[in-house]
């Protein structure tokens, strides 16, 4: 990673950072209508005012580029840009001109994605991701995209974590929309997954910019040496990080989800599988965290937590090797595998400003620690281009709302007040310094 033209950014998605959810004609999405349901975040908190990011971006650019960062990855949020017909919302695309003008005006290159789960509602109304049609409509939006922001963009990334959409808004029920059922969950991947292909082509018809899909994967590892636990790992690495992999450079998914989910089937027709294996100019991972598994005595898994290994506020396990040897497995198993770029990775924990500070000494290690690791995965032939730390502020956590704190920049949510943790000022230095060559 000191190789020049390695890309450092920070990341954030629209409806964890944005807020002004009525504003300037957004229409609602999938994670307005389930953050509104009773029970279904912490608190019931939901991205309505968020960091208020729509308001305060040109202060957040800022911050981001004080901090030394050359490179921004953040999401378009679907319904701020189009209406229920179809149609262009010219406010909501003023939106994201302004904060790309900002950009610009720092010298920050911008890395769109556009999908991190915000799905228009009234898509959901019809079917939503279970629905083949979703993905022709995700197809038309990538390419007007395309159109809008022709030229102003480093990279694209048509989908945000297939696997969380899929299995955890489908299966779990733990996201929007809320649904439960193994079946729905594979059905959804296919055509999140089919969207990718048609919108990756859709984009590149009007614009050049490199086009990824960002995949979050984790470490698995066995908990013992036992013929089950060894299958049970096998289906964990399936479901976790091979699943939506396997389709866009191997041509097919991993067997392993059929024994998993025998009731499942993805709906593919003719053609579907070469239009999800369009080549790509780059992969995107997310990492976070491992998992140890065993086997459930039949045909799942569970994951069996360790004692005694160091956690973040999320209880997960801080592994920084399981990124060097993920990103080494994937270059073995994926003869087609792109330039990668890491486009998450970083840890929440119970931050308060103290004095104008926030000592966040474990998220520092966390970045040192991680960094070490895609470096080490780079000397051994991974051809990694860029690294963005997740993120940029605190934000909005999903169904865990605003208690887990991810960020490099405190949020006070009371008064809007930024404070960069330790960790931001410890990553400026490590910026600074790469750039004098130390
Ligand atoms: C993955 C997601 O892309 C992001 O939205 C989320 O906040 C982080 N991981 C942390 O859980």
């Amino acid at each position: 990673m000191r190789r020049p033209g390695f890309v450092f950014g920070a990341a954030t998605a629209s409806y964890q950072i944005e807020g002004a959810a009525h504003e300037d004609g957004r229409v609602p999405s999938i994670w307005d209508t389930f953050s509104h349901t009773p029970g279904k975040t912490h608190q019931g908190d939901s991205g309505d005012v968020a960091c208020d990011h729509y308001h305060r971006y040109a202060q957040d650019v800022a911050l981001l580029a004080d901090l030394g960062f050359d490179a921004y990855r953040f999401s378009i949020a679907w319904p701020r840009v189009m209406d229920a017909d179809g149609r262009i919302n010219e406010r909501g695309v003023d939106f994201y001109k302004r904060l790309l003008d900002q950009l610009d005006a720092h010298g920050i290159s911008a890395w769109a994605t556009l999908y991190h789960w915000d799905l228009p509602q009234h898509l959901q109304d019809r079917g939503g991701w279970l629905n083949r049609d979703t993905a022709c409509r995700f197809a038309d939006y990538a390419e007007q995209m395309g159109r809008l922001f022709k030229g102003r963009m480093a990279g694209w990334m048509t989908l945000n974590e297939p696997y969380c959409s899929a299995y955890i808004g489908h299966t779990e029920g733990r996201h929007a929309p809320g649904l439960t059922d193994a079946r729905y969950g594979v059905e959804a991947m296919h055509h999140l997954l089919l969207g990718h292909g048609l919108g990756t082509s859709a984009l590149r018809a009007n614009d050049d910019a490199p086009v990824g899909l960002v995949a979050n994967v984790c470490q698995v590892t066995p908990a013992s040496e036992s013929q089950a636990d060894l299958v049970a790992t096998e289906r964990a690495a399936a479901a976790s990080n091979h699943w939506p992999l396997d389709p866009l450079f191997l041509g097919r998914y991993p067997a392993p989800l059929r024994e998993l989910w025998p009731q499942a089937g993805a709906p593919i027709r003719d053609g579907d599988m070469a239009a999800i294996g369009v080549p790509l100019d780059f992969v995107g991972i997310n990492y976070y965290f491992r998992q140890v598994i065993a086997s459930d005595g039949g045909h799942g898994f569970v994951v069996q937590p360790l004692p005694g290994v160091e956690r973040t506020q999320m209880g997960w396990e801080v592994f920084p090797d399981g990124l060097r040897d993920l990103l080494l497995e994937f270059k073995q198993r994926y003869p087609q595998l792109p330039p990668v770029y890491i486009t998450e990775n970083g840890m929440a924990s119970d931050d308060a400003v103290e004095g104008g500070r926030v000592h966040d000494a474990q998220r520092a290690r966390y970045f040192n620690s991680h960094l070490a690791a895609v470096d080490e995965a780079m000397r051994r032939g991974v051809d990694v281009r860029g690294y963005f730390a997740w993120s940029l502020m605190d934000n909005f956590e999903w169904s865990y709302g605003y208690e887990k704190r991810f960020g490099l920049v405190h949020v006070d949510y009371a008064t809007q007040q930024r404070t960069p943790k330790d960790s931001a000022l410890a990553f400026k230095q490590f910026l600074s310094q790469r750039r004098a060559g130390a």
